[in-house]
């Protein structure tokens, strides 16, 4: 049976969408809105938001929360102006909801046109492209 991937992101002015869409180009899939998902019926899923407060999305996390994830993969990636982050909100509700969760890719992304500048640039999107292939790889392999 082949596994399914899915790519969800939210990005409120857009930086994080680039990273989506790189990832989404790398695993041939569709970028997804968290609010517009309503189950997940990926196997590897790849869950994007931009850093608000120190904290991704709420909508990201209601996602994690309205779903049974046994058997299922979360990938996260996100975008941040300065805070350093770890995506612990993210994997905490990934491991709550019995889902397994894989380490995260995180870029600086754009914020007040001033700050990052340009941010992801090309170097950020072709790490995320890597960071894709890593993923999908570790994923099959491990199965
Ligand atoms: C409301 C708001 C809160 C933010 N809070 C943080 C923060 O806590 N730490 C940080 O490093 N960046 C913070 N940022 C900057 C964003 O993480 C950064 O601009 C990111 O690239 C936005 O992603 P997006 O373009 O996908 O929305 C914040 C931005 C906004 C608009």
């Amino acid at each position: 049976m082949s596994m399914k991937v899915q790519v969800i992101c939210y990005s409120r002015s857009g930086g994080t969408k680039k990273v989506a869409d790189r990832i989404a180009r790398e695993v041939g899939a569709e970028v997804q809105r968290p609010d517009d998902v309503s189950s997940l019926d990926g196997d590897l899923v790849f869950l994007g938001s931009g850093l608000y407060a120190g904290s991704a999305h709420d909508s990201v996390k209601a996602l994690l929360e309205r779903n049974d994830l046994s058997g299922k993969t979360i990938a996260p990636f996100s975008t941040h102006a300065a805070i350093p982050y770890e995506f612990d909100d993210v994997r905490s509700a990934v491991e709550k909801a019995g889902g397994k969760y894989l380490d995260g890719f995180l870029c600086y992304g754009q914020f007040l046109f001033i700050i990052n500048r340009g941010r992801p640039n090309e170097s950020d999107l072709e790490d995320a492209a890597r960071f894709a292939r890593r993923t999908l790889e570790s994923v099959k392999v491990r199965g």
